[in-house]
């Protein structure tokens, strides 16, 4: 009886610390913000057009110039289930992608995903070089 005393005590003095300690319940909870950018490297001045959606946010249809950058910042959920898929064109060809899903990016890009468009394709860098970079190649449009 004594022992189990002493362990609800024990108990209420971490639960007090935790709740007093703003570091830690933000290390525990928050989960740190991912920032996804593209950069348009086509050559030729292309225009590279791109349109992201999660499931409860599309991001608009955007337009980049020949070196234009369009970058977005987002807290993946508590569950996991951050996901943004994209359209990207340009005149040649169309790539559809997940630019970032929790599941896949959380230890590739944990910060920052960097995508950039090139003639032979979208090409995806990692922070960890533990991870190769991503090409992910244009479907070229009939003619
Ligand atoms: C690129 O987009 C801009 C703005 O939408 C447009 O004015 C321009 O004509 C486009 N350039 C090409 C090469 O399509």
């Amino acid at each position: 009886m004594f022992l189990l005393v002493k362990h609800v005590f024990i108990l209420a003095l971490v639960i007090a610390f935790w709740e007093a300690s703003p570091v830690v319940t933000g290390i525990s909870i928050g989960m740190s913000e991912v920032s996804v950018s593209v950069t348009n490297s086509l050559q030729g001045n292309l225009n590279l057009t791109i349109h992201c959606k999660s499931k409860d946010d599309d991001l608009g249809i955007h337009v980049l110039p020949f070196n234009g950058r369009y970058q977005w910042q987002f807290k993946p959920n508590i569950f996991g289930t951050t996901l943004f898929s994209c359209d990207l064109s340009m005149r040649d060809g169309s790539i559809g992608y997940d630019l970032y899903s929790y599941e896949k990016d959380r230890l590739r890009c944990p910060t920052e995903c960097i995508w950039i468009a090139k003639t032979e394709g979208l090409v995806g860098l990692s922070q960890d070089a533990a991870f190769s970079t991503i090409l992910v190649k244009w479907q070229r449009r009939a003619n």
